[in-house]
This record gives structure tokens, C-alpha cells and sequence, in this order.
């Protein structure tokens, strides 16, 4: 028998809870079942045409690599795009761009250019599990701020203040949240990156939902880190063409920083692994030229299912804040154990020959007992769908022995 034993960072790897239950999903598929996934944010709104178009535009003879830090005509079109039709006010060098393996790689790099092994990021929970997942492959811990889904996960800039440890070196937040939808006010934005600059951590603000926001004016997309200049040496922005333009496979991302030692640091991160996916960067860049006509379709698309499932669960006599950016919803459910409910759901449930997955929410939180009685749902479906999901719920909820 091999006595070659795992690193302990291979042995402990968080499995990721937003998949953990495909394989009952699948189990019950593979039973005749339909399951409607409301567990991953995969969006259903079609690629725009133009970026498809992009890549079946590829002849080149050789695939090449590309520079570490992506093609520089890409990077110049991103820096365009962004106070022009990005709705960021200041501009932006391309130099301060460097393109990564989606946004979980600009994560990773940005985790690891600020924290050594044993020190601590901040991060409000319930929280992207990955930031966690990153963290632990690093050796960093994680150190949570606790929402509450009774204030509809709202972000006090000062409870992230006393959070702030010497163990601190950086704070990580989504704007739009995921799980919880939550968008930061350009006025809160600024306070926590004021709070960050006092206190000398990296601020890294993931605004890969930043175009998906519903109760601004049309066209209206969340405040940005780019625009708070006081922050400059201690931001890190990460964004992706994953679901800004329905385009996961693409694997596009990339973080913005205008410091310099920073962005150096993330380059020679690039250099280790190489080259970001040649082929994917021309498409990403063709999609620049998407109207801001498609935004607002799919943004009024989104909106409306929100719109319906907000309505749907609170019918069902479910207390849900109205998330307001993103694509999903946190919920509390009347269960003791989430995780058990959403796992019932797949091997021992069924309306008429549908059931749902769920995201049980244990796992988007680190401290220990939090989240057990509550779900994510992400709204990438039809609002009829949504609808019978609600009523599947319902009906799983009644039934559910151990409630
Ligand atoms: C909050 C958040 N950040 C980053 C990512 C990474 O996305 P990608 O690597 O596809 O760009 C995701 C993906 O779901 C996400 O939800």
C-alpha cells in the first residue's frame, strides 16, 4: 500500500456545497424525474450572438498562447469600455488590468498577492463559499462579519470596522452579493474603502454581478470601487465575462488595480501559469461591443423573476427579503436542517414528476451552527418554472417528516 499521503491542504479542501448535491440531482434524474436547478448561477439567457459569432470567426494556423497578462487590444477595450458604457466614472489604464482564468483566478492571484499563510481576510457571511475555497489553498483564514437575513443582509460599514483584526490583511465583498443580492450604495462603498484605507488592508470587491441590479433606474448598474480614487492603493476589482454576458465556458476574467506593486505581483502570478485562453479573449472582446440594449432586457428579464419568485415565496408564507441585485435569493426555511430538506427533495419527493435543488446554506458560512435552516435559490429560469418551483417547495415543505 502507497504510504504518499496528501498535503493537508489536499485532504481538507472544502468541497463546494453549490454542487454537493448534483449527484442526487442527477440520481433523480436518472430516476425520470425533472429537477429544476435553482442551486448553481448558471444563466439561461442566451450568449449574445456576437461573442458566439467570435469564435467560430477563429482560423489562425497555431492556437498561440497569450501575453501572461492578456492581449493588450483586449485590455485597452476593456479600459474603453468601462467609463463609457461600464457606467465607471474615472478611467482607466490598461496597464492596471491584468486578464485571468475568470474571475476565480483574479480571486485567487488577488488573495494571494495580500496574504501569507496564517493571515486573515474578512468577509460577510453568508459569503461566496469560493473566497473560502481560494482562502484555503492558501493558507489564509477566513474571519466572517455575520449578516442577518431579519435586515434583508444589509452591510454595516462599521461592524466590518471592529471586525478588523492585526491578522487582517484584506476585505473581500461582493456588490451584487452572492448569496444574498445585496447591493452596496455608492455612499457605503466609499466608507468601507475609507474604513480599509485607515486601517491599511486590501479592499478586493468582486463586482462580477455589477451589471445586474433592480431597483435603480433603467440602465443603472452598482457603484464601483474604481470610482473611490482615496482607495487606489488598496483596491482590487474583480470582474468576468461569466455573467455579464451569460458566458461561463468562457472562462474570461480580470482584476483591475492601480497599484502598481499589486498588479506586478498578480503579472508574475500570470507568468507562473502562463497565458489566460487565447481564443476566449477575442470573443470576450467582441462582446464590448454588446448594446446597452441587451443589458437592459436581460436586466429587466432578471428583475421580473425576482419580481415573481419574491412573490411566489412570500405567498407561501416564506419571510424573504427582496434581494436587489445578482441573481439569487438567501431565504430562511421552516427546517431545522437545510441541508437534509434539499437532500429529501431529491431522493424522496416529487410532484408530478418534477422536483427541485436547492442550495442548502451551511456551508456559505463559517461560523459553526449558522445558516442550517436556510437555502439559496438562484433565479436562472423561466418565471413559469419559478412559479411551479415555489409550488414544489410548498407542497415539500408540508410534507417534509422531520419539520
Ligand atoms: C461572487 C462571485 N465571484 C466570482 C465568481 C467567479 O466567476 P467566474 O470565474 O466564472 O468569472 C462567481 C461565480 O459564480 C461569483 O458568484
Amino acid at each position: 500500500m502507497s504510504t504518499c499521503t496528501l498535503s493537508r491542504r489536499g485532504a481538507e479542501a472544502p468541497a463546494s456545497p453549490i454542487r454537493a448535491l448534483a449527484g442526487l440531482a442527477r440520481a433523480a434524474a436518472d430516476r425520470g424525474l425533472t429537477v429544476h436547478g435553482l442551486n448553481i448561477g448558471q444563466p439561461d439567457i442566451p450568449t449574445p450572438k456576437i461573442m458566439i459569432e467570435a469564435y467560430r470567426a477563429f482560423h489562425d494556423e497555431v492556437l498561440a498562447y497569450a501575453p501572461s497578462d492578456g492581449f493588450v487590444d483586449y485590455r485597452q477595450a476593456l479600459a474603453d469600455w468601462y467609463p463609457t458604457r461600464g457606467g465607471v466614472r474615472r478611467a482607466i489604464d490598461p496597464d492596471d488590468i491584468v486578464v485571468t482564468t475568470g474571475g476565480s483566478e483574479a480571486l485567487l492571484f488577488a488573495i494571494a498577492a495580500v496574504a501569507d499563510p496564517g493571515d486573515e481576510v474578512l468577509v460577510c457571511e453568508p459569503y461566496y463559499t469560493n473566497y473560502g475555497g481560494f482562502s484555503h489553498m492558501l493558507g489564509v483564514e477566513v474571519a466572517p462579519v455575520t449578516l442577518s437575513a431579519s435586515n434583508g443582509f444589509q452591510i454595516d460599514p462599521d461592524t466590518i470596522e471592529t471586525a478588523i483584526t492585526g491578522k487582517t490583511r484584506a476585505l473581500i465583498l461582493p456588490t451584487p452579493g452572492n448569496p444574498t443580492g445585496t447591493v452596496l450604495s455608492a455612499s457605503d462603498l466609499e466608507r468601507i474603502a475609507q474604513i480599509c484605507v485607515e486601517r491599511d488592508i486590501f479592499f478586493i470587491c468582486d463586482e462580477v454581478y455589477r451589471d445586474f441590479v433592480y431597483d435603480q433606474e433603467p440602465g443603472a448598474r452598482a457603484a464601483s470601487l474604481l470610482d473611490v480614487e482615496a482607495a487606489d492603493e488598496h483596491a482590487i476589482v474583480i470582474d468576468s465575462v461569466s455573467k455579464r454576458y451569460s458566458a461561463c465556458g468562457a472562462r474570461i476574467g480580470w482584476l483591475i488595480t492601480r497599484n502598481s506593486e499589486l498588479r506586478e505581483a498578480a503579472l508574475r502570478f500570470g507568468q507562473t501559469r502562463l497565458s489566460p485562453a487565447t481564443v476566449d479573449q477575442y470573443a470576450a472582446q467582441a462582446a464590448l461591443q454588446v448594446p446597452e440594449s441587451w443589458f437592459r432586457e436581460v436586466n429587466a428579464q432578471y428583475k421580473s423573476r425576482r419580481d415573481t419568485l419574491v412573490e411566489g415565496l412570500r405567498h407561501i408564507g416564506l419571510n424573504v427579503p427582496t434581494p436587489e441585485g445578482a441573481f439569487y435569493i438567501a431565504i430562511p426555511l421552516p427546517v431545522e436542517d437545510s441541508d437534509a430538506f434539499c437532500r429529501w427533495l431529491l431522493t424522496d419527493f416529487e410532484v408530478d414528476g418534477e422536483t427541485v435543488c436547492l442550495a442548502p446554506l451551511g456551508g456559505f458560512y463559517s461560523t459553526e451552527g449558522l445558516g442550517h435552516n436556510e437555502v439559496r435559490m438562484a433565479y436562472c429560469l423561466e418565471e413559469d418554472v419559478l412559479q411551479r418551483c415555489v409550488r414544489i417547495l410548498e407542497r415539500g415543505l408540508k410534507a417534509w417528516p422531520t419539520r
